[in-house]
């Protein structure tokens, strides 16, 4: 669908399952050259084996890792045309705000926000000096609206505080980071913009999500289903090919409807 993206040389982190794996296995497809990184060996090297790409251990709210990791990349694949900055971690608790403790504040916002920033501040000098680059960063439908509200359907699914805040707080700073670098950047020919998806069904959510649950989540979709993963590496190829070189600083909700602005 995009033979532009042939040969390029993609990073996904938070490749190594979820999104992130199938991200890489779509790019894969169009032939381009990927790298994935997460912090789980096996499951780096299982994507890394099916994509013909190499997989990096590296912690990306470590930034002595993402340096190490692109100075591999550089090594073996060339310069990163493409960055999916798609990492998101931290551990907190759905409940009250004033309940969650600051290890666990610390812990989202560094998993999500930092880990973006951190991943932008080590590739944009290479792209801004090649002139060239498109990157992806990962937000959430969370990062549009509260999932606590009576409308979002967390009561009837026994879950009435929705997304813990720090989650939702530091999903829609990476939207505001990414609108920040776009405009910053635009004029040296590097292109920044933001997923945001809805629902997607990945194994996290069939192992840990009960089947009424999901029917659920499913209907408050107007196109009436979960997001599947390849929605979302669709929406990430697309920002990342010529076919959009007129967007940057754009968040593109991945929602099934839910999210409409
Ligand atoms: N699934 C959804 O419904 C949904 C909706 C909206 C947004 N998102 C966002 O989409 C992204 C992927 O979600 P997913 O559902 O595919 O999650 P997932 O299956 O849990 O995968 C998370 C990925 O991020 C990596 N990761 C987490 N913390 C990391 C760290 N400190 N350093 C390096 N890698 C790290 C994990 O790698 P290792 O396991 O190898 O450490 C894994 O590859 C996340 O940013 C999430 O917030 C998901």
């Amino acid at each position: 669908m995009y033979p532009e993206l042939n040969g390029k040389v993609v990073v996904i982190t938070g490749g190594s399952r979820g999104i992130g794996a199938d991200t890489a296995r779509a790019f894969a497809e169009e032939g381009a050259r990927v790298a994935v990184l997460g912090r789980d060996r096996d499951a780096l090297d299982r994507v890394a084996k099916e994509t013909g790409g190499i997989g990096i251990v590296a912690d990306v709210t470590d930034l002595a890792a993402i340096e190490d990791a692109r100075r591999r990349v550089e090594a073996e694949l060339g310069p990163a045309d493409v960055v999916c900055a798609f990492a998101g971690g931290g551990i907190a608790r759905p409940g009250p705000t004033a309940a969650m403790s600051e290890e666990e504040w610390h812990s989202v916002v560094d998993g999500n926000l930092t880990a973006t920033f951190l991943t932008l501040k080590s590739f944009l000098p290479g792209m801004q000096e090649r002139r060239a680059g498109a990157i992806v960063t990962m937000s959430s439908s969370a990062g549009r609206m509260p999932s606590n509200l009576p409308s979002a359907g967390g009561r009837e699914m026994g879950n009435p505080w929705g997304a813990p805040v720090a989650y939702e707080a530091a999903k829609a700073g990476i939207q505001a980071l990414t609108r920040h670098v776009a405009a910053e950047v635009g004029g040296d020919g590097v292109r920044v913009n933001c997923v945001a998806p809805a629902a997607i069904r990945t194994e996290r959510t069939e192992r840990f999500m009960p089947r009424e649950v999901q029917d659920f989540v499913a209907a408050s979709h107007p196109l009436g289903r979960m997001g599947e993963a390849r929605d979302v590496a669709s929406a990430a190829m697309f920002l990342a090919s010529a076919q959009s070189s007129w967007l940057t600083g754009l968040t593109l909700d991945v929602a099934g409807g839910k999210i409409m602005l």
